[in-house]
């Protein structure tokens, strides 16, 4: 039986950084080279075997994709747009196009230009507009593309870099924390209102993470409240009539309070995140109040032997199954990762990829059984083995 809508956008994600490989002009190639967090190098490379990738994706029958665009490359100096770079994204969207897959643009995805970051980042007065200018010259460099993203989890990007001091710029600064969180969302209104007086036929979100926070009991529910406004709402609220659409990127809940005994009863990917696909539910029930459309443009899992992958994907979707019968607007699903990639401070050890990379041997592609499970689940549009069925 079909219970996912005829134009459901099935597919997988990636990241330009993550994936592509040979970028040095950013900021994480920066920390690298002062040792502050593992490099990149070569990664996946991505950014020459793309078209053996998608043929990979075809072959698994995603009808989506989601990248994105590395701003170095684009804009390697303040104000000076690259157009060999921008051709090879022309490409790389043609590429898709040709396999009848969709293509998702993320225009920001954690990396930023050495100039930039540089002088400030997202701290800097003007960076609203700076960020603006460059999403209209993408958006602008690619008419094929109909759905953009203009930046990927804004609250893990600034909390990470400016209050806990783990990702760059490595500041541990509430009031610089509080500004960069604000110029984000003004950069987002800017780009979005930039690429709209460019293009009026592109659909236009933000791929916002969502932790599911619950209460253990009475107390535990207070922070999960807050949390859930604080962490998970606020940033939608605040941009307001400037989305055509939600992008919810779900991996794990949290829970006040609970005790290790009973943490380890529950299975957990090799990040140590706690496996929780019931989760994915409750953060789209709770996105209905925004009557938007919503992908879930990430959802993955860690798992080096695959063991845990298969179930964790048959799980996740019967969930979004379940919200889609509750009403919740789901148009699409991009499972984290197409392909194994560099995961920011963990380096290359922790393996997303439906298809396993070996970094050891020219980069070569294999395709993971649990990746046959979700293309057989794409391709029936029903789900098998449900954990209530077995
Ligand atoms: C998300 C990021 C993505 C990847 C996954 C595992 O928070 O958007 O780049 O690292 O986590």
């Amino acid at each position: 039986m079909r219970n996912f809508p005829e134009d459901f956008l099935w597919g997988a994600a990636t990241a330009s950084y993550q994936v592509e490989g040979g970028i040095e002009n950013n900021d994480w190639a920066e920390a690298a080279r002062r040792g502050l967090v593992p490099k990149a190098s070569i990664s996946s490379d991505h950014y020459h075997r793309f078209e053996e990738d998608f043929d990979i994706a075809k072959d698994l029958h995603h009808n989506a994709h989601r990248f994105s665009i590395e701003w170095a490359r684009i804009e390697p100096k303040e104000g000076e747009f690259d157009e060999k770079e921008l051709e090879h994204y022309r490409s790389v969207v043609r590429a898709l196009r040709a396999r009848g897959i969709e293509p998702f643009v993320t225009l920001w995805h954690f990396t930023l230009p050495d100039w930039f970051s540089a002088s400030g980042g997202f701290t800097r007065n003007d960076a609203p507009e700076i960020f603006a200018r460059y999403a209209k010259v993408v958006a602008l460099a690619l008419p094929d593309v109909r759905f953009f993203i203009s930046m990927n989890e804004p609250m893990v990007v600034s909390g990470l870099g400016f209050l806990a001091g783990m990702w760059p710029p490595f500041s541990m600064n509430p009031f610089r924390y509080h500004r960069v969180v604000s110029n984000l969302i003004h950069a987002h209104k800017e780009a979005y209102r930039a690429i709209k007086e460019a293009r009026s036929d592109v659909s236009i979100g933000v791929a916002k993470n969502q932790s599911a926070f619950y209460g253990s009991n009475i107390i535990g529910t207070i922070p999960a409240s807050f949390l859930n406004w604080w962490y998970n709402d606020r940033f939608l609220k605040r941009i307001k009539g400037f989305q055509d659409f939600i992008g919810l990127n779900y991996y794990f809940r949290v829970v006040f309070w609970m005790s290790a005994k009973e943490k380890k009863k529950h299975l957990h990917s090799d990040m140590g995140w706690e496996l929780y696909p019931h989760g994915v539910y409750d953060r789209l029930m709770a996105l209905k109040k925004y009557n938007l459309p919503i992908y879930i443009t990430e959802n993955g899992i860690a798992d080096a032997d695959d063991s845990e992958r298969k179930q964790f994907i048959i799980d996740s979707l019967a969930e979004v199954e379940r919200a889609l019968k509750g009403g919740a607007p789901v148009k699409g699903y991009f499972y984290w990762s197409l392909v194994d990639n560099f995961e920011w401070t963990y380096g290359y050890a922790p393996r997303f990829g439906l298809v396993h990379i070996n970094y050891e041997d020219g980069q070569k592609r294999t395709i993971r059984p649990s990746a046959r499970i979700y293309a057989e689940i794409i391709k029936n549009q029903e789900i098998k083995n449900k954990r209530s069925d077995v």
